[in-house]
């Protein structure tokens, strides 16, 4: 089949090259000219562990090539999946401006019946809005080809992007026609037969619940281990076998309640807020998601505090953070927390220095100010605390050791819980933590 994909970011591009490999013929279409050369050039433009291993294989078979012209995109394809992004307006509502662009680029550009299949998070009820946008380009150019809108959400996490795409743990698609669920079945065929997943074939607006349902729930398990982790430093319990003592109840389950800095990425934050804008749009306020939100932003302050705590004043102190990106295993630094506590600290007057494998350039960048480090033992040279935001491997092993040869202060604040509380007191390190009872003592 021939599938055309908009938009060749995180969900785009790994999504044509897993549709290449499952041997459809894949034209993915972009309007910024510096990706689709570095593309054409067969690199991927950011990291994702399997994709420029996955992106040489489909590229050398001749089943995916890259275009900035919808002219050598659109005609021809049964499918034109819309991937682009949808970027938070000042309300939380997401911004359809560039999906509402690919409707009318698809009803300009069709030479034959297509289905519009939307992959970027939408509020539910998009669907009737891009159909509406296509009926009337359609009468507008005089075209009369059949142009459906699906939806099919994606559930991959950026790190392990290529995997989730290659093994879905399920498809979901939503149809208003059956020849537009056949041609979605098609698409999916391939990998269906192979790894045996579940699919969901469902309607249009279901489709596109599941997604914000999805989310959303995840992102509330994370609120719910942060603040029973709060309350677990007031009585002095630990969160961590809090959870796994919760996860051994097959109807709860240990993933997605880990403890921390919250969630950050250019999913859930996004998500949370548009799924609560949808329910107040719509009359049924879901106030539940505004306080996921909250908890969610008071992990970060919450580590402001322990360094103030530490520290008095963070006026001219110099602070590590250890880990740029929302994530290990990306270079992603979107709703990153490390980027909100940077700006936080540097308008307080301390010095930032960030460590990150990848995103320690990106994160200069993102934030003037902040001085980049790719080496962990020279970010932490000297400085007066470290705060721990992303697990990277280099950051899991540091030993109490390394913090104590390094640092002015012995002062680490653990914001993912990446490392065993006991030899880190043991050892004389001002290590706090989040949500575990092992805590130093009172200065002085
Ligand atoms: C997420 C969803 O998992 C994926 O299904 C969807 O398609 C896109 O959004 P992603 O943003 O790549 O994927 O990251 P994910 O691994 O889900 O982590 C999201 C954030 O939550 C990260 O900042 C992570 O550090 C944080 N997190 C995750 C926690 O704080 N605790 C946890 O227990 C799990």
């Amino acid at each position: 089949m021939r599938i055309a994909v908009i938009g060749v970011g995180h969900v785009g591009l790994v999504s044509a090259a897993a549709f290449a490999r499952w041997g459809h013929d894949v034209v993915g279409l972009d309007d910024d000219a510096a990706k689709v050369a570095t593309l054409r050039d067969g690199r991927a433009w950011f990291h994702e562990p399997g994709l420029q291993e996955l992106l040489d294989e489909v590229v050398a078979a001749g089943r995916l090539t890259f275009t900035g012209d919808p002219t050598e995109a659109i005609p021809g394809a049964a499918a034109v999946f819309a991937c682009v992004g949808t970027p938070p307006n000042e309300d939380g509502s997401p911004n359809l401006a560039y999906l509402e662009a690919v409707a009318r680029t698809v009803a300009e550009h069709a030479t034959g019946d297509v289905v519009l299949v939307e992959k970027s998070t939408v509020p539910a009820s998009t669907g009737r809005r891009l159909e509406q946008v296509i009926v009337r380009e359609q009468a507008r150019l005089g075209s009369t080809h059949r142009i459906e809108v699906a939806s099919n959400p994606e559930f991959l996490r950026e790190g392990s992007a290529v995997e989730d795409t290659l093994h879905p743990d399920r498809i979901v698609y939503g149809t208003s026609s059956d020849a537009a669920r056949d041609v979605l079945r098609a698409v999916y065929a391939p990998v269906v037969a192979a790894d045996g997943c579940p699919v969901v074939e469902t309607d249009v607006a279901t489709s596109e619940l599941i997604k914000h349902a999805s989310n959303a729930f995840l992102a509330t398990r994370i609120s719910f281990i942060n603040a029973v982790a709060r309350i677990c430093e007031q009585v002095g319990a630990d969160v961590q076998v809090v959870a796994d003592g919760m996860g051994h109840d097959p109807r709860i389950g240990r993933a997605f309640l880990s403890a921390g800095l919250g969630y950050g990425g250019s999913c859930f934050p996004k998500d949370v807020d548009a799924f609560a804008h949808l329910a107040r749009a719509v009359g049924v306020p879901f106030r539940l998601l505004d306080e996921v939100r909250a908890i969610n932003v008071a992990q970060r302050d919450h580590v402001l505090d322990k360094l103030r705590q530490e520290l008095w004043h963070l006026d001219g102190k110099t602070v590590t953070l250890l880990g740029a990106a929302f994530k290990p295993g990306t270079d992603d630094l979107r709703e990153a927390p490390a980027v909100h506590l940077a700006r936080a600290l540097l308008a307080v007057g301390a010095r930032v220095r960030a460590f990150d494998p990848v995103a320690h350039v990106a994160i200069a960048a993102e934030v003037p100010g902040v001085e980049p480090h790719d080496d962990v033992h020279a970010a932490l040279h000297e400085a007066h605390a470290a705060v721990v935001c992303t697990e990277w491997d280099e950051v899991v092993a540091l030993s109490p050791e390394d913090y104590l040869r390094a640092l002015a202060y012995p002062i680490v604040i653990d914001g993912r819980n990446a490392h065993d509380p006991a030899p880190m007191l043991a050892a004389g390190v001002r290590y706090h933590s989040v949500g575990r009872a092992a805590a130093p003592r009172e200065v002085g």
